[in-house]
């Protein structure tokens, strides 16, 4: 009977495998992958709380921003004194940052001294902890013969929650780990720091910035990998920080651009997120801990706490018999016996079973060798647990990264540092292998952070003092861009002579002021079937008019858009009006009216001479044109002639039109106070209701006609007489003509020199048509995307952009059409979007750079649309004037892409046409249709006659 007990007894000790027992008891903390990805996702919900303004007060995972915007780049260099507080070791440091990217290019150099702290220190008050800092720090100067007369730039990691409304600004939220000196929860830490400096004298030194470890360890590792977006702790404590998108950071304001969020992950759970996982050991640790209740994720991971959760496991399992014969140590009983460290060394690859059994038997215990191994597995166990927790919680931050970016896969480096992560023998493999499991798409490369964190501490503190001057260079360029009011009001004062000095026939001006033989806006009388064709936007249109029997609003519109190429465009004439003729031959094959004979209006954006409406002297060449043998010409004679060579079918050309002329054709169809006419489009340029009396031209030619009657002021006389106000208003049908200002041409007489910056000088210079249209090169979509590249090509060659590259790409000119700058500029995009379209024109950008390319477009459209609005203001002040009112209610009738397309650009000229033309009640009315249904109505009038 003995010796079938025996046997029994035997077999069963045989067969049980230690492991199994442990696995059973602690089952509960064996985490299978549903279970970790449903953590992962608890955290991903966490992690929106904390962020979103509504929710984040109150949430457990605090999300705290940084204000630290770059990962580094290269470009940061400086001498930087360091502080590392809140680790398992106080360091003073001090870190030289050469410039250059990574170990081999550029380089960090770092000496350091470890200043013990001692447990009375940090559970005594705060001020005294920080004189013990600050007087190390003076110690440290002392050893290492730094000059104490110097001011010494000093970066600060503090590992510890701050609530951060500055780089170097942060309230202690709260203490965790080991430290809880009174005083300092809910007050600047930086400021603490400062007054303890002060305290202890004799050291000139400005904190420049204050950083969580995290962060520090990210940008230590981005020192030398680009891809480096997270950080992460793994030692005393346990936390990660990643770069999140700054708009869905709520608590900062702005939307560009991303900033690094400190996670503070070891809060996940303190709001009982995780109380179905939490075992009654890890309920154990919490209530015995410093901060009951809080920390309850660092408490399942970080080094802290792991020994002491094994120490828990390990007695409880002894007291109830499964351990040591169920002897029970008086070290065993003791909080704190069981240390990471030892967690570290049981778990080692060949020694680790001695090593339990020494520690063990340093407990006071006397293991098996079966208790050895259940120990060990323990220790298995709860580590392995640290590290799964770590992986869903990375998972989630790598998915969020991920969907940040609209990418499916995701490239990315972590950064990591702690001395659970460094000294565990099978954490990093564990952790690395389990991220991978979670998240197969992602590409994940951990890097250890070599050298603590106060490199990274250095480098935020060189990039924070990067940006600020890189942001002063980048405004000291747009500088000149950005116009006084005194400035806009000159370009007013500037657009107004140049009106008058056109008006006036003596020779050549700058600004042309072309009649255009339009008497009248349209009055809903005009009928029948037209066909407008429309020259000098960015495309060639040809379109059929009708307009039903007085009835306004019943206008029908039939149209097809025809590229004309850039060969065509500078060419010889003859091609160039072939090349229509035969767009026009399309069209009427369309719409099946080759026969017709139709009457049709010429919309010719370019500046031309009129003698009358159908006959238009092309003065020069404008925006991208330059066909030969044109200028000096009638262009009506021009297409007449092509019409004929071609000999297949017949046009009759009534009027000849400039496209502001037909855009506010155009609009006063619909409204009738539309005196006005705007294009800012590929080119840009105004007409005008003028008085007869005010065209000098006119009023010449009239006199010739009348046979030199009357001395031209004598006919001023004769209409100034008296005649202000209701009798003039009377006349003022008959007595006005529509001027095509020409107002491009602004400037060209050197009038605008004062606020012409270098950009624009090589942007006309490098133009078809250099010295001439001064004032389109500033403001139409022509020209903008230019004076972005030539700003873009300086700020890069001065090293401020694209890390100092000038590439082919940016040196080709037109890269930036209008449509991009639009683009680039809307409110909605993110600057990820930005960075995209970037991308598409072949330009790699880093986030920064987007910033500033924005802020570039930003300065340069603004200023386009002000001086628009300059010019604006003085057309109608002066049709106000020419009124005599004191107010002038007004419509300007608007076209063009600029206009159309621009995101701010309306906008601003609304604005700043309201603020400089005070006196003048502005409506801007775009144009539905283009230009062409106003050349239409000028035809049907011009048929009428
Ligand atoms: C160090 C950092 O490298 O890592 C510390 O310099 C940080 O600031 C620490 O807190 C984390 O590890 P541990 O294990 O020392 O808490
Ligand atoms: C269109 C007109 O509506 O606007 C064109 O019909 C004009 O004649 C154009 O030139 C201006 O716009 P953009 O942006 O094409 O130059
Ligand atoms: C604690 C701190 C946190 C720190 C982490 C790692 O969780 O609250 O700020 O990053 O420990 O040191
Ligand atoms: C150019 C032309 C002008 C036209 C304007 C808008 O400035 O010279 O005639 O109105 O572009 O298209």
């Amino acid at each position: 009977m003995l010796a079938v007990h025996l046997i029994s007894f035997f077999f069963s000790k045989l067969q049980e495998d230690p492991t199994k027992k442990v696995d059973r008891f602690l089952h509960a903390m064996r985490l299978h992958d549903d279970q970790l990805i449903d953590i992962s996702a608890r955290f991903q919900a966490e992690m929106k709380k904390g962020l979103s303004a509504e929710s984040s007060a109150a949430a457990a995972v605090k999300m705290l921003p940084t204000h630290v915007r770059s990962t580094p780049d290269g470009s940061e260099k400086g001498q930087f004194l360091a502080l590392d507080l809140g680790g398992s070791k106080f360091k003073v440091l001090r870190v030289k940052v050469r410039e250059g990217m990574g170990v081999r290019k550029g380089g960090v150099e770092m000496e350091e001294k470890i200043y013990p702290i001692s447990k009375e220190l940090l559970n005594g008050r705060a001020p005294e902890l920080f004189d013990h800092v600050s007087e190390s720090l003076k110690d440290f100067l002392h050893v290492k013969n730094i000059s104490l007369e110097k001011k010494h730039p000093l970066a600060f990691t503090f590992s510890f929650p701050c609530e951060q409304t500055r780089l170097d600004k942060g309230l202690l939220l709260s203490w965790s780990k080991n430290c809880r000196a009174r005083g300092l929860q809910g007050k600047d830490v930086v400021q603490a720091l400062r007054e303890a400096i002060d305290r202890t004298g004799g050291m000139d030194i400005e904190v420049l910035a204050m950083v969580n470890d995290t962060v520090a360890t990210m940008m230590t590792c981005g020192f030398d990998d680009q891809y480096c977006d997270v950080g992460l702790i793994i030692g005393t404590g346990t936390n990660a920080c990643y770069m999140e998108e700054l708009r869905h950071v709520d608590l900062v304001e702005g939307d560009e651009g991303r900033m690094c969020v400190n996670t503070e992950w070891g809060g996940f759970g303190d709001d009982g997120a995780l109380n179905d996982y939490i075992t009654e050991f890890d309920q154990d640790v919490d209530a015995t801990s410093i901060n009951p209740g809080k920390q309850i994720f660092e408490k399942m991971v970080s080094g802290m706490y792991l020994g002491e959760l094994v120490r828990l496991v390990v007695l409880k399992m002894t007291k109830l018999g499964q351990l040591f014969d169920g002897l029970v140590s008086d070290a065993l009983m003791t909080k704190g016996k069981i240390t990471t460290a030892h967690v570290a060394a049981m778990e080692e690859y060949k020694n680790g079973l001695k090593n339990t059994r020494d520690i063990l038997v340093e407990l006071g215990l006397n293991p098996s060798q079966d208790d050895c191994i259940a120990v060990q597995h323990v220790s298995t166990i709860v580590s392995f647990r640290s590290s799964n927790l770590v992986a869903a919680g990375l998972a989630a931050i790598l998915t969020r990264i991920k969907q940040n970016r609209h990418l499916r896969a995701l490239r990315i480096t972590v950064g990591v540092d702690g001395t659970v992560y460094k000294t565990h023998p099978q954490y990093p493999k564990r952790l690395h292998k389990v991220v991978r499991r979670l998240l197969p798409e992602c590409q994940v490369r951990f890097v250890l952070s070599d050298s603590g964190s106060s490199k990274g501490a250095a480098l935020v503190t060189a990039v924070a003092q990067r940006l600020a001057s890189r942001k002063r260079q980048v405004d000291e360029t747009l500088a000149p861009f950005k116009l006084s009011q005194e400035q806009l009001q000159l370009v007013k004062a500037t657009m107004r002579a140049g009106l008058e000095a056109g008006l006036k026939n003596k020779g050549p001006s700058a600004v042309k002021m072309l009649p255009s033989y339009v008497y009248h806006t349209p009055d809903g009388t005009e009928r029948g079937k037209y066909l407008a064709l429309d020259l000098g936007g960015t495309n060639f249109r040809a379109m059929l008019v009708k307009f039903k029997k007085g009835l306004q609003n019943n206008t029908r519109l039939y149209h097809k858009i025809y590229t004309v190429p850039l060969e065509i465009m500078q060419g010889t004439g003859e091609e160039l009006f072939d090349h229509l003729a035969q767009y026009v031959s399309d069209f009427l094959d369309y719409m099946g009216m080759k026969k017709a004979h139709l009457p049709a209006g010429f919309t010719f954006s370019f500046p031309c001479e009129q003698t009358a409406i159908d006959t238009g002297i092309l003065v020069s060449w404008t925006k991208g044109f330059k066909a030969t043998d044109c200028e000096g010409h009638d262009v009506v004679n021009l297409l007449r002639e092509a019409i004929k060579r071609r000999n297949e079918y017949d046009l009759d050309i009534v009027a000849v039109v400039n496209d502001t002329v037909g855009t506010m054709m155009s609009c006063a169809y619909e409204d009738p106070q539309c005196e006005v006419g705007l294009i800012a489009g590929t080119g840009s340029n105004a007409c005008y209701m003028e008085e007869l009396k005010n065209i000098e031209k006119i009023r010449q030619k009239k006199q010739k006609t009348e046979g030199d009657e009357e001395t031209p002021e004598a006919v001023e006389d004769k209409q100034d007489d008296g005649s202000k106000g209701d009798k003039k208003a009377e006349t003022s049908e008959t007595s006005r003509m529509c001027i095509n200002t020409e107002w491009g041409g602004l400037g060209d007489d050197g009038s605008l020199d004062d606020i012409i910056t270098p950009f624009d000088a090589e942007v006309d210079h490098n133009s078809v048509n250099p010295g001439k249209q001064r004032f389109e090169k500033l403001t139409s979509g022509m020209y903008l995307g230019e004076i972005v590249r030539e700003v873009l090509l300086d700020l890069t060659r001065g090293g401020l952009l694209f890390r100092g590259r000038v590439t082919e790409t940016l040196k080709t000119p037109g890269i930036f059409q209008t449509k991009y700058l639009s683009q680039i500029e809307s409110d909605r995009l993110a600057l990820l979007q930005v960075r995209s379209i970037l991308q598409h024109l072949g330009l790699d950008s880093t986030c920064d750079d987007s910033i500033i390319v924005k802020e570039v477009c930003g300065a340069v459209s603004r200023r386009a649309a002000e001086l628009c609005g300059a010019g604006m203001a003085a057309v109608v002040d002066k049709i106000r004037e020419n009124r005599g009112l004191d107010h002038l209610n007004v419509t300007v009738g608007v076209d063009g892409a600029l206009y159309k397309l621009h995101p701010h650009f309306s906008g601003i000229l609304q604005e700043t046409t309201r603020v400089l033309a005070p006196q003048c009640n502005v409506t801007f009315l775009p144009s539905e249709e283009g230009s062409g249904k106003g050349a239409a109505l000028i035809t049907a009038v011009a048929r009428q006659k």
